[in-house]
């Protein structure tokens, strides 16, 4: 039997399977029994931790307009589920707050993988505010954070240098470099692509690896037997289906 190393992540909760990035995608997380579950968050115009992908609500709602522009109350009345299936019509667009309080009710035991979404819009102290939510109480779960945009990294580290800290990436090679030598990150989530080229030998890796998207059954595979960290996948059933068929 093969020894259990690689850790499943849940990509914007249950991704393929439900809305991403509302309650009912992380409890599916939850209830499969993934030990991860990755979020995005962004600040909404009056500042609340908002959780969701994009910087419009366009594509996930049945609204318009950037989360930046929009107040919560105004976040509060659209459907952030129909788009998906009508089954979930009337989910809403969960906070921060909202998402960690639900998974602590839940017990849930696994890693919280907050990214910090400020590649695009760089919202002015979302690093302090989403840390001082996150220390504000004791949660049954563990979390770290990542990003796309260096500098939340930085800043993260200056706030709260004990706190796990990973670089997303397409899996520039400069970028895979500066992830491996700055002492301010642990980890490293480039795109699955990056890891395919690598040999079996990666799994000596000086940093964790968790890359993203791991959806195909023979990308899993691949991960498990180069021993990484944690896949990032959109179907975390599918995942932890195919670990156990392949530990056997
Ligand atoms: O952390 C992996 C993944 O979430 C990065 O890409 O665009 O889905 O946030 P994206
Ligand atoms: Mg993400």
């Amino acid at each position: 039997m093969a020894t259990i190393k690689t850790k499943v992540f849940a990509h914007r909760g249950s991704k393929g399977t439900h809305p991403e990035n509302t309650l009912p995608a992380f409890e599916e997380a939850v209830d499969c029994l993934a030990e991860g579950i990755e979020l995005d968050v962004h600040l909404s115009r009056d500042g609340q931790l908002i959780v969701m992908h994009d910087e419009k609500v366009d594509r996930t709602t049945d609204g318009q307009g950037r989360i930046a522009d929009l107040t919560l109350a105004q976040l509060k009345e659209l459907d952030g589920g129909s788009w998906f299936s009508e089954k979930f019509a009337g989910t809403k667009i969960p906070t921060l707050p909202e998402v960690t309080s639900f998974l602590q009710e839940k017990a849930y035991r696994g890693t919280l993988n907050i990214e910090i979404k400020t590649d695009v819009i760089q919202y002015e102290g979302i690093e302090q505010k989403v840390n001082d939510w996150m220390e504000s109480r004791q949660w049954s779960f563990t979390y770290l954070y990542s990003s796309f945009h260096f500098p939340s990294l930085e800043k993260l580290a200056l706030i709260a240098p004990d706190t796990q800290r990973a670089f997303i990436m397409f899996a520039e090679e400069e970028l895979i470099q500066l992830g491996v030598y700055s002492p301010i990150i642990s980890g490293l989530h480039p795109k699955y692509t990056w890891i395919e080229k690598q040999s079996p030998n990666v799994s000596d890796f000086p940093k964790d690896l968790r890359p993203w998207t791991v959806n195909k059954k023979e990308q899993m595979i691949d991960c498990f037997n180069k021993k990484l960290t944690a896949i990032h996948t959109d179907y975390p059933q599918k995942a932890l289906e195919v670990r156990k068929e392949w530990q056997n």
